[in-house]
């Protein structure tokens, strides 16, 4: 077992310049292996609509579906930081935020995460003064910017929109700042001026952390995105699996002998006569 992640740990991180991992997870047995592997972040975010739920769009994600899908992370982290994600629309008053993230909050998350920079420095003030942990996200911000993914802030004026939102997150009190799909350039500015943890993804190399979707980087799905790095073909490995077995349940060869349960000759001989009386019950 690791040391606990604790949320001052990710300031210290930045400070010490060691990296923070954070990877989406949606469920337990991938909550528990993620825990296992020292993954500094779990985060349980609004694309488990997309990546397990058939939605076309994060914009369909609930708050009973992100309530669901933390409580069952939660219950298999051990050591990591449990981040969630407020969904779309679920945090467009301060008062709604804080309502929706307390109840992110009893489904376990530690944090919560919202998309936005100045346009919801409400909300995050008003989670900060009500104690709750929050991480922004800025650049590409998958909930409002439908279609294709764009790179964000190759123009200055955008490039001084993302500094210009990490820096009032960092000021109204956020814990961490996400940029997505922003020049590395840009992101390495955003990383030296503002003082809070800001975590990648398709970010560069330069940000205090990285985050992907686990999906992505284990290749369920295979990724359009170049940020995205597959260190496996689950989805290779999986179509095969489910191949393989349907053949062989096909072909008489699953299950084996040694997948079966076995009885006693004498209880059989016993249970044959009993279900004769059972079926065909003598009259006498
Ligand atoms: O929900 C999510 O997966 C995210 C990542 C893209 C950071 O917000």
């Amino acid at each position: 077992m690791g040391a606990r992640v604790k949320i001052e740990t990710l300031g210290l991180m930045k400070q010490r310049g060691e990296p923070i991992a954070v990877l989406t997870c949606y469920d337990h047995p991938t909550a528990v292996f993620q825990d296992g592997a020292g993954v500094d972040v779990i985060f349980v975010g609004d694309s488990v609509g997309v990546n397990v739920l058939g939605y076309d769009s994060p914009q369909q994600v609930t708050m009973g579906d992100m309530r669901h899908h933390t409580r069952a992370v939660r219950r298999g982290v051990v050591d990591a930081l449990l981040m969630a994600d407020l969904p779309y629309r679920s945090y467009e008053t301060p008062a709604q935020a804080v309502k929706n993230a307390r109840q992110l909050a009893l489904a376990g998350a530690e944090v919560v995460k919202l998309e936005g920079g100045r346009n919801v420095i409400g909300q995050v003030e008003a989670l900060v003064r009500e104690g709750i942990p929050v991480v922004g996200h800025v650049g590409y911000t998958p909930q409002t910017r439908t279609g294709k993914r764009p790179v964000f802030g190759d123009r200055a004026e955008d490039a001084l929109d993302v500094l210009k939102d990490a820096h009032a997150l960092a000021s109204a009190g956020a814990l961490g700042v996400v940029l997505e799909c922003v020049p590395e350039r840009v992101a390495e500015v955003v990383t030296e001026r503002v003082p809070i943890p800001t975590i990648g993804i398709g970010a560069g190399r330069v940000c205090d952390g990285q985050v992907l979707v686990a999906h992505d980087m284990l290749g369920v799905h295979k990724s359009r995105y170049r940020f995205v790095k597959a260190y496996a073909d689950l989805e290779g490995a999986m179509q095969q699996a489910f191949a393989s077995y349907v053949n062989e349940v096909k072909a008489h060869r699953f299950p084996q002998d040694k997948h079966r349960f076995k009885i006693k000759s004498a209880e059989l001989r016993r249970f044959n006569l009993r279900a004769e009386e059972a079926l065909w019950p003598s009259k006498s």
